[in-house]
């Protein structure tokens, strides 16, 4: 017997569809599955006002194909300089959902962002009045913090600090990587939600280091030890409504990412749906695929749940997915779990 499973439409709560040529290759990837996306402002330049974030939503809604259905949900790239006036209208108008916090080199084209948290205080007061989600890069970088402890030390140097400052600020934690993160958003009842990707349920340290390096495992947040994806694998599963899907699937082109100095980035648009549905049946948490991919993130954002539905498809064999996908740029690898996976989407 073929066993399906068919739950409302997906949605993105964290993706890089990049500009031009990568844009137009990668766009159909996402929304062949999922009918919104909450889409990052780092280009470069970055997307820092609400008149950029409109010409780059055109830009998508141009790039994509006639008979696909796509709501690209925009963000602003917050600076030192972002005008508190100019969020707000763009938010008014309904252009913008959420703004993003990039500390000044965190990671891909994160130049422009945030050096001194005191200089964007007035942008932040804004945001928590007219209730303007702030997703955060949450990674400190200093020099002195090893790369595996800067999400747990941004929590308690920087995003603490900031919420304590700001009440009635809503965070989004972006890509959770550590227990410390699901910890974190657990203990603060209000205003805080926290995305998790796909391939950070998927892959450990070691899958990027052991037998040889893999620069296609490599992202930014890295991924943790054992013990912190298993805490992530837990709180995807949960149930909890502060919890929820953004892939953060972020092409680079192959010879970006296989050199000597490796872009940080997975792309996993293409196979992102099946292989939750693996791990959800790993977790024995089939029934709570539905409240992580498609409700708990409309829930935070204040948006309907997707009326249209996905339906999903477990395979007796196998199923394969392309190894890359072309691009005007060059090819872009899709991440590999490292495992056979058996289901699919319908349709
Ligand atoms: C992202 C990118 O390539 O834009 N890279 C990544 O490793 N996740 C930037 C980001 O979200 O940190
Ligand atoms: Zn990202």
């Amino acid at each position: 017997m073929t066993q399906t499973l068919t739950i409302a439409r997906p949605d993105d709560w964290h993706l890089h569809l990049r500009d031009g040529a990568m844009l137009e290759a990668v766009l159909p990837e996402s929304a062949r599955h999922f009918a919104r996306a909450i889409v990052m402002p780092n280009l470069v330049p970055p997307v820092v006002t609400g008149a950029q974030a409109t010409a780059y939503r055109d830009r998508i809604l141009e790039a994509l194909p006639a008979d696909m259905a796509f709501e690209p949900l925009m963000t602003l790239y917050l600076t030192e300089n972002t005008d508190p006036q100019d969020v707000a209208a763009a938010h008014a108008s309904g252009l913008v959902r959420a703004v993003k916090l990039y500390p000044a080199g965190a990671t891909t084209n994160s130049a422009s962002g945030v050096r001194d948290f005191d200089k964007v205080r007035p942008v932040l007061e804004k945001m928590a009045d007219i209730g303007l989600p702030l997703c955060v890069h949450g990674e400190v970088t200093d020099h002195q913090i090893d790369i595996f402890d800067r999400e747990a030390v941004f929590i308690d140097r920087v995003l603490d600090p900031i919420r304590r400052a700001t009440p009635g600020l809503r965070v989004v934690m972006e890509h959770i990587t550590t227990a410390n993160g699901v910890e974190y958003v657990k203990s603060n009842p209000t205003d805080l939600g926290a995305t998790i990707t796909t391939h950070h349920l998927i892959i450990n340290r070691n899958h990027i280091l052991v037998g040889g390096i893999k620069p296609h495992y490599y992202c930014l947040p890295v991924a943790k030890r054992e013990e912190h994806r298993l805490a992530l694998r837990a709180a995807a599963t949960s149930g909890d409504g502060r919890f929820f899907l953004g892939t953060d699937s972020a092409p680079h082109t192959d010879p970006n990412k296989e050199s000597a100095c490796g872009c940080a980035g997975c792309f996993t648009a293409t196979n992102t749906m099946a292989l939750l549905a693996h791990v959800f049946e790993e977790e024995n948490a089939l029934d709570q695929l539905e409240a992580f991919a498609s409700k708990n993130g409309p829930g935070f954002y204040r948006l309907p749940v997707n009326t249209a539905q996905l339906t999903l498809q477990k395979h007796e064999s196998p199923v394969t997915f392309p190894a890359k996908i072309a691009t005007g740029e060059g090819d872009v690898t899709v991440f590999d779990p490292g495992f056979a996976v058996h289901w699919s989407v319908l349709g």
